[in-house]
């Protein structure tokens, strides 16, 4: 997650080395075929599935763009209302620089949405705001640095509503599966946390990776910058509200176009991997250039420097603004801390124990406030952050169980 701050070095250099590297002619430049990128609905019908786009704004103006995978062709579940075919919900939500495509990329017989949608799941990938599907508002312009004025709060206080409402207004149902990965998860806690009313909207929810508590967090990134953002200060000042590394698409095809066809820069997608998951040994290197293609997908600095907060303070609780803002904005001098005895959901946790962001021992700290919970430890002990969607053994070790159990509570409720 959190090593994404680094990696934004190595994609500086990666393209300022691309810009250098000798070509024949100018031509040969100029006609190398750059790919127009796909959007996430155009990925999932290029598998072979119905893929949807939809919008949704939320309570404060931010317009979503979610994707959808109604049905699946192999199962041939495409049925008109009233053949009672019962397509149960899913919504699966991104990490930190992340976006819908990342439960994409492994395709049809190892990506989560793909496993889903074949075990009769109608699938619906969120995009959180700031990210590059979902950067529009209608009330702020987004040159505006009030745009980008949010962090991870604001993702789970009115993103995630505003997309489950949506959803379970569209498909008629009355709660949802919910898979998070890394950051997905840290706003599921602050949804469930903060507006308690939509628990009753979850059937299962799935952590993957959850970092909710940080203290005991190693990856070097968050260690090394905690001392200059991890509380309010000059640092954090000059970061906050504003996009971190402009996605853009000249860098993101220099990068595709660098990742994909030459050997020598290869190695440096292969940096990119490393600095980013950690071990590269379980991560799928195949998909490396459409994880270059789609990653990083945009933040604003102020969610990262909020996990980074949660590392300094080892609590979990809202961003800290400094003690005068922090008094005009909650009353008190500290920010409060969000109240976790109030998520009822059924709530899995994933713990990765090579995972240097969302560590087992931060992570065995949530049972103790959770009415409905199951810890996983991953049994593998080089299980990293981004292993989680990423691996090559993906699908055996996380998919088919968060499916099953997902499987389970639908066939329990079976009305
Ligand atoms: C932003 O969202 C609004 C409302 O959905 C829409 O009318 C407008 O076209 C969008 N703007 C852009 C640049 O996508
Ligand atoms: C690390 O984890 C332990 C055990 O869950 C916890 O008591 C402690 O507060 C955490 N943070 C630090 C900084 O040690
Ligand atoms: C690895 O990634 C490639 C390219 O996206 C994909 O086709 C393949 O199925 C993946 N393998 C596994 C085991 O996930």
């Amino acid at each position: 997650m959190l090593k994404e701050f680094l990696v934004i070095l190595i994609v500086t250099a990666a393209v300022a080395l691309a810009a250098r590297i000798p070509r024949a002619t100018e031509n040969d430049f100029i006609d190398i075929p750059f790919k127009r990128l796909k959007n996430s609905a155009e990925r999932i019908q290029s598998h072979g599935y119905p893929g949807e786009s939809h919008f949704v704004e939320t309570e404060d103006g931010y317009v979503l763009n979610m994707f959808r995978i109604p049905y699946s062709p192999k199962l041939d579940n495409n049925a008109k209302e009233e053949e009672e075919v019962q397509r149960p919900v899913v919504l699966i939500q991104h990490g930190l620089f992340s976006c819908s495509d990342c439960f994409l990329l492994n395709g049809p017989d190892n990506a989560l949405a793909y496993n889903y949608a074949d075990r009769g799941y109608d699938v619906w990938l969120g995009n959180a705001r700031g990210n590059i599907y979902s950067r529009n508002n209608t009330k702020i312009n987004i040159n505006h640095p009030n745009f980008w004025a949010f962090s991870w709060h604001e993702i789970g206080a009115y993103d995630l509503p505003a997309m489950i409402d949506y959803i379970l207004e569209l498909t008629g149902e009355k709660a949802l599966h919910y898979v998070g990965h890394s950051q997905g998860c840290t706003t599921f806690f602050v949804m469930a946390s903060f507006r308690p009313e939509y628990n009753a909207k979850i059937k299962t929810a799935h952590m993957l990776a959850p970092p909710i508590f940080m203290g005991n967090v190693t990856e070097g990134t968050v260690v090394g910058l905690a001392p200059y953002v991890g509380s309010p200060g000059i640092g954090a000042e000059l970061l906050q509200n504003q996009v971190f590394l402009p996605w853009n698409e000249v860098i993101q095809r220099v990068l595709d176009t660098v990742c994909s066809n030459d050997p020598y820069l290869l190695s440096y997608c292969k940096t990119l991997a490393i600095m980013w998951g950690g071990d590269l040994g379980n991560l799928n290197a195949t998909l490396l250039p459409q994880v270059a293609e789609t990653h990083p997908a945009g933040i604003s600095t102020n969610q990262g420097i909020h996990f980074i907060q949660s590392y300094v303070s080892n609590e979990f609780r809202r961003y800290d603004w400094g003690r005068k803002k922090n008094l005009a904005k909650y009353g008190t001098e500290e920010p409060p801390a969000y109240d976790l005895t109030q998520i009822t959901s059924q709530v899995y946790l994933y713990a990765g124990p090579a995972d240097g962001s969302a560590n087992l021992k931060d992570i065995a700290r949530l049972p103790q406030y959770l009415s409905q919970h199951t810890l996983f430890e991953i049994e593998d002990p080089t299980w990293g952050h981004l292993d989680f969607i990423f691996a090559l053994k993906v699908k055996e070790i996380i998919n088919d169980k968060v499916i099953s159990l997902s499987e389970t509570y639908d066939w329990l409720n079976k009305d």
